[in-house]
């Protein structure tokens, strides 16, 4: 019986030693089960002792226990390696490597309408106007009546417009922003903000109609604002924006909300005056409406026109986009097509 132990002992521990090249975690816990679990041949072994003398029993129980206490510290040990190697195994998989070259993440970029916005705010803002904004889906009162486009005025045809009801619009113009803020700040003064967003009209798309398109607003009320005072601050934008020599001038216009009203061109920036395509032979470019606000708009807005003046403008972004990038198409802004956009976003290739 004793030799039969001290064999289990030599042959457990042969099977143990052999399973630790074989790397399988499942057979190490085979193995104890084999040995030592409750069915396993130590405990068959013990079964025996029943039949074993009174003087005998004692001897054969401490080998027993031994062999026993001898597989099961060898079976933690091999279970601890077994464990470490793993983790080892595992560290080893998840390690990385410092010297592979990094991947380039697909970085999205500006679009170029939010780029020009961007600059166009920068500009202004260095100026002290502040940014406001309005909603897109617009009543009629600030979008005309407070605009000094009564009902049936015939300039309310000047701008195609989408009705949501009878009272409510998709705005056709910024130019709203300018009754909200009046509304928000009257009395007080000096009232200095551009609003730049979205603006909607009944237009058939083509190369330079847009159904939706963005336009940035301004709006200056102050004591003694003069009309010197808009076509400076027009001159200086401009020539932030295309040049330091970049010549404008005004031309005589229409606006129910200003009086005078005039448009603001620019010196061609393609031919510099020579006259182009571009140009249409004339050698200058329109960017914006502007004039003097109406004294009727002060008093809708709540302001004295008698104690305070103001001018205000309104300017196309694709426009000036176009102008700025020589994007010929404004379908272009809006088809999204990556080719275009990824010009705009430094990582062309
Ligand atoms: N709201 C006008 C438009 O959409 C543009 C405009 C003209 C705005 C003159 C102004 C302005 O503020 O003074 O066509």
């Amino acid at each position: 019986m004793i030799e039969q132990l001290q064999a289990l002992r030599t042959r457990a521990l042969a099977r143990l030693e052999a399973l630790e090249t074989s790397g399988d975690p499942g057979a190490l816990e085979a193995w104890r089960v084999e040995f030592l679990g409750k069915k396993g041949e130590l405990s068959s072994a013990l079964r025996l002792m029943g039949s074993l003398s009174a003087e005998e029993r004692p001897v054969v129980g401490q080998v027993v226990n031994e062999v026993r206490e001898e597989l099961e510290s060898a079976f933690a040990q091999h279970k601890a390696q077994a464990e470490a190697q793993a983790l080892r195994a595992r560290e080893a998989g998840d390690a990385v490597d410092v010297t592979l070259p990094g991947r380039t993440p697909f970085l999205g970029a500006e679009h170029p309408l939010q780029k020009v916005i961007r600059r166009i705010e920068d500009i202004f803002l260095g100026l002290g106007f502040a940014i406001e904004e309005g909603p897109e889906v617009e009543l009629d009162y600030y979008n005309f009546e407070l605009m000094n486009f009564p009902k049936d005025h015939p300039a309310r045809d000047m701008q195609d417009t989408f009705f949501v009801t009878e009272d409510l619009v998709l705005r056709t113009h910024t130019s709203p922003v300018q009754a909200r803020t009046m509304e928000k700040m009257q009395p007080q003064v000096p009232v200095r903000i551009i609003a730049p967003g979205k603006t909607y009209r009944r237009d058939d798309d083509d190369a330079t109609h847009s159904h939706a398109f963005a336009q940035v607003e301004g709006l200056v009320i102050d004591r003694g604002v003069r009309m010197s005072d808009l076509k400076g601050t027009l001159l200086t934008f401009a020539r932030q924006l295309y040049g330091a020599d970049q010549e404008v001038r005004l031309r005589p216009s229409f606006f129910p909300f200003t009086e005078p009203s005039a448009e603001l061109d620019v010196r061609c920036i393609y031919c510099g005056g020579a006259g182009c395509a571009t140009c249409k032979q004339t050698g200058w470019i329109e960017i914006l409406g502007c004039g003097m606000v109406h004294p009727r708009v002060l008093e809708l807005g709540g302001y004295d026109p008698h104690e305070v003046s103001g001018f205000a403008f309104g300017m196309g972004v694709e426009r000036v986009a176009m102008l700025l990038y020589g994007v010929t198409d404004i379908r272009q802004f809006y088809l999204n097509d990556l080719r275009l956009l990824e010009q705009f976003s430094g990582l062309a290739h």
